[in-house]
């Protein structure tokens, strides 16, 4: 990583690492920050350790403590790559040239590393102001006060500014590939990309945004297959099913309501009014599969009020030879298959033409997710369970192993809040008395 403090890296870190873990390439992320706190051993702004000198670039015995450090990280993050580890990430400031130097002159004698250097500039005030707050809660100003601190970060700041070189055509020479990220993707300039990850990870940065939305998420209604315990196939609904969806579009029209009042409120008070208009009122996307099943629980969904959209891509996983049947009709007919997934779900692919396994529905979904998170109004996927538990898996950063067994109810509803710090999920459960949908205290 590359930038000044406060400038989202973190932010971008973490989504960079979720997303490739997702894909299932291991990434970690090494941070030189934490390095240092740990060195100095809690040491807090009230020597020299953390205070804005040690960030001052003419401060020579500070300079190479940094420096000393920033080496000490990627020597970590080789020696994991060595071990199997596919993506480090370097997250420290990296903003002068020397110092980017210094780290590719290390990585010369790793010939299997190939090296992609983003940086992240901001030149938004509001996005740089609260940046700047949220970095007074680090542990580096733990327990001084609030005051002191924030002038001890602007001085730190001031002393960045100084040394700071963006990445440029000095840089090139170096013959690395590189990524300007200008405010969260708005402007992204890439140079010399040649890798295929390196592709993905600019590609996704491209796509993301911070707009406040939910992302409404569930399965189908219970279909016909669905009361005989069969997987697969195009059943129609059964009559609790599309019960089930003719109460999702009603609850998600209140819930529109809500929110959108919500919204319009904190809006006014942020910017006193001004930009409450385009923040509410926005056209929800509503996306389903192409299988009858999904298609029918939206069917009570008003197609002026949404715009609905059915995606092969949301398809379920196809079972191939095992379409169509129950649980235990696949013990009984193919019973090494039933083992063998039983041993290893992520990884085993249905026999029989089309049959997939969960990794060929995570690539299959894979431009979805990037359209997830380009789209910055709320939205409504009508799916099924694997994709249920891939999306959720994404979205909620969840354990690979945990993932393909994931409890996923019918008739659950899940709201997803992505946030700048962290991902906000809540989960309501429909309860078919009182025809309505109740939270679920029960976190997925
Ligand atoms: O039973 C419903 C269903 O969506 C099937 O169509 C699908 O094969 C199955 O769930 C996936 O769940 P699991 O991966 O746990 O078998």
């Amino acid at each position: 990583m590359v930038g000044l403090p406060a400038r989202g890296k973190s932010f971008i870190v973490k989504k960079i690492q979720r997303y490739l873990t997702w894909l299932q390439y291991d990434t970690r992320v090494f941070n030189v920050g934490n390095l240092r706190r740990i060195a100095s051993k809690g040491d807090n702004n009230n020597g020299t350790t953390h205070s804005h000198a040690f960030f001052d670039s003419t401060n020579t015995t500070a300079k190479s403590i940094r420096d000393q450090l920033a080496l000490e990280s990627l020597e970590e993050l080789i020696a994991w790559l060595k071990q199997g580890g596919r993506v480090g990430i370097h997250d420290a400031t990296n903003s002068s040239r020397e110092r980017r130097k210094m780290l590719l002159d290390r990585l010369k004698s790793e010939p299997n590393c190939r090296v992609l250097f983003i940086e992240s500039i901001c030149t938004d005030p509001v996005v740089l102001a609260h940046n700047i707050t949220m970095k007074l809660m680090s542990p580096d100003y733990k327990g001084v006060d609030e005051t002191q601190a924030r002038e001890d970060f602007r001085k730190r700041l001031e002393n960045y500014e100084r040394a700071y070189q963006t990445l440029g055509e000095e840089d090139e020479d170096e013959g690395i590939q590189y990524c300007k990220l200008i405010n969260v993707g708005k402007k992204v300039i890439a140079y010399n990309t040649q890798g295929y990850l390196a592709g993905q990870c600019i590609f996704y940065l491209m796509n993301f945004n911070l707009s406040p939305r939910c992302i409404w998420l569930t399965r189908h209604g219970e279909s016909l297959d669905n009361k005989l315990g069969k997987i697969g196939g195009d059943a129609p609904l059964s009559a609790r099913g599309k019960k089930y969806g003719a109460c999702l579009a009603r609850f998600i029209k209140q819930q529109r309501i809500e929110q959108d009042e919500i919204r319009r409120r904190a809006a006014e008070q942020r910017e006193a009014g001004s930009s409450s208009s385009q923040q509410c009122e926005r056209t929800v996307a509503v996306w389903t599969s192409m299988l009858r099943r999904t298609k029918e629980t939206v069917e009570e969904f008003d197609p002026i009020e949404y715009d609905i959209k059915e995606m092969r891509l949301l398809n379920e996983i196809y079972a191939g030879i095992c379409e169509e049947l129950t649980y235990a009709q696949i013990r009984e007919r193919y019973p090494e298959e039933f083992q063998e997934r039983k041993i290893n779900k992520l990884f085993y692919r249905y026999p029989g033409m089309g049959g997939e396994s969960y990794l060929d529905v995570i690539q299959r979904l894979n431009p979805l997710i990037i359209e997830l998170e380009r789209m910055s109004s709320d939205m409504v996927i009508v799916t099924h369970r694997v994709v249920m538990r891939i999306l959720l898996g994404y979205m909620l950063d969840i354990d690979r192993a945990k993932m393909p067994e994931m409890e996923v109810p019918l008739h659950t509803l899940y709201c997803v809040e992505p946030k700048p710090h962290g991902t906000v999920v809540k989960r309501y459960r429909w309860v078919e008395e009182q025809d309505w949908f109740v939270e679920d205290q029960q976190q997925p």
